[in-house]
């Protein structure tokens, strides 16, 4: 870890012309491979480039472990098993093994120990290994249609979920034809059960909440939630995607935490991402259903394909055993004891600063943060010119201090997910130095007019959101252009 006095690491340009001009761009196939070392090279300059603004816990959320050691040994991992794909089922029982049991691991951390014979058994809480949290989402709701339409004769689904709710959900909807009803949440940023309820009708399939959800990092009240589902008769989704490795360590600690998982009755799917809290490396997560017959609805077979009988549990074919081995790796080296102790390091970095945040009387926390810290401008703060003060002034001023942190809007906020980096020493310290510094900054200065801060306003007035879309859509079209 750095100290303090040489955080002057090149802060990477958000665009990508800085490539463009240090290294050369391939419009086209070399006509001659070029030399192993010198891309070796250029991959190593482009990644110390990028790697101190994480590894000195400048980025919220992102990389959750990064510690040196842990992520060369995943990485070992990775190489050894890099050549393996767990759709080959016959030439790689190792990612059989390795996904197997990264799955009964998940399930037996999430409640599932009691149910059937347990994770493993045939009729204990199953699930499969997915890329990450989106695809477990988009799996998870793609199973609720399809159990809809086959036991139920739905034909016009819907799922009930709060606003709160990851962007995921609103891309399963899309892509599998399920109305979603956005329900928005309570004055404390959490789902409302009440509201909920009264969407739910004989079409929805599913009920969704979130352990926690992105953007205020406050647990929903799953087990009001799950009960309603359960006397309805409709599946219930927890997207523990983000807290899945945290929530059950913070419960052990002691913490106040609902019960989320499958020691609610009503539970019947979980989300729970290994690439985040479970310190794998990125491109892995869980998707968990209570039960088999569930998890036969994700699942994909075609007996009169010329290409032989095929199936495949997820919406990917071939995928990167490597990674599997990495993740397997990553959880069985963690261990409990792991997992107990680095979640008690977050917490108490949250804690305090969450502490630091609040003694600020300009700024806002929403709730009691467990590890997710929003916060927004509070009500009459006012700079020295006389206008409000603007929460994304705030997250530009501390983009310009090095500070990666997330700009949340409807209502304009920022957020801190702390992770192991930030239990770094001083690393807390440094960010409320630098939040004070940037509050005292925006406060007393005139606006910038760059950053953010005029992009998010804008984009909160423009009434026709198609307009909105339509720069994204530019926005994306730029990340592919030479
Ligand atoms: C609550 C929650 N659900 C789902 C996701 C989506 O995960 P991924 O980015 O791995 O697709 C995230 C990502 O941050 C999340 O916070």
């Amino acid at each position: 870890m750095t100290s303090d006095a040489d955080r002057t690491a090149p802060v990477p340009e958000p665009s990508l012309a800085q490539y463009r001009s240090d290294f050369e761009t391939y419009h086209r196939l070399p006509a001659q491979g070029r030399s192993r070392a010198r891309i070796l090279a250029e991959l190593q300059e482009m990644h110390d480039l990028e790697q101190a603004r994480w590894e000195e816990g400048f980025v919220s959320g992102a990389v959750y472990n990064g510690d040196a050691d842990h992520v060369d040994f995943v990485n070992q991992a990775y190489a050894i098993h890099s050549q393996s794909n767990p759709l080959h089922t016959d030439l790689w029982p190792s990612a059989v093994k390795f996904e197997s049991e990264i799955v009964a691991m998940t399930a037996s951390m999430l409640g599932g120990d009691g149910i059937g014979g347990g994770p493993g058994s045939p009729d204990g809480v199953c699930g499969v290994v997915t890329s990450g949290g989106s695809e477990s989402i988009q799996l998870a709701m793609k199973t609720y249609r399809d159990r809809g339409r086959s036991e139920q004769g739905v034909e016009r689904p819907n799922m009930v979920l709060p606003t709160t709710a990851h962007a995921a959900f609103a891309k399963a909807a899309h892509n599998f034809g399920i109305e979603a009803r956005w329900i928005a949440p309570t004055d404390g940023w959490v789902a409302d059960v009440d509201a909920m309820a009264d969407a739910v009708d004989d079409h929805t399939v599913v009920v969704v909440s979130s352990a926690p959800p992105f953007p205020h990092g406050l647990i929903d009240p799953i087990p009001e939630l799950a009960a309603m589902a359960l006397e309805r008769g409709v599946g219930f989704h927890t997207d523990a995607c983000l807290g899945g490795f945290v929530v059950p360590w913070a419960e052990r600690l002691g913490h106040d935490v609902p019960v989320c998982d499958f020691r609610l009755p009503g539970v019947t799917s979980i989300s729970a991402d290994t690439h985040k809290f479970g310190y794998a490396a990125k491109g892995t997560s869980v998707v968990l259903y209570r039960d088999q017959a569930l998890r036969h609805h994700q699942y994909f077979t075609i007996t009169d394909w010329p290409g032989g009988l095929y199936c495949s549990p997820g919406f990917a074919g071939s995928r990167p055993g490597g990674l599997s081995a990495a993740c397997w790796a990553a959880m069985v080296s963690m261990g409990e004891a792991g997992y107990l102790e680095a979640t008690r390091r977050i917490l108490a970095t949250a804690a305090t600063v969450t502490a630091g945040i609040r003694a600020r009387p300009e700024l806002r926390v929403f709730g009691d943060p467990l590890f997710v810290i929003a916060f927004t401008a509070a009500e009459g703060a006012t700079c020295a010119d006389g206008r409000p003060l603007d929460i994304y002034e705030v997250y530009d001023a501390m983009t310009r201090r090095g500070w990666a942190l997330n700009g949340l809007h409807r209502p304009a906020a920022v957020h801190l997910c702390v992770t192991l980096r930030h239990t770094e020493p001083g690393v807390a310290t440094r960010f409320l130095a630098d939040l004070a510094d940037a509050v005292d900054e925006v406060l007393a200065g005139p606006p910038t007019g760059t950053g953010m801060a005029p992009i998010y306003g804008m984009a909160d007035t423009v009434p026709d959101r198609t307009l909105v879309a339509d720069a994204l859509v530019d926005h994306m079209d730029a990340w592919f252009r030479l």
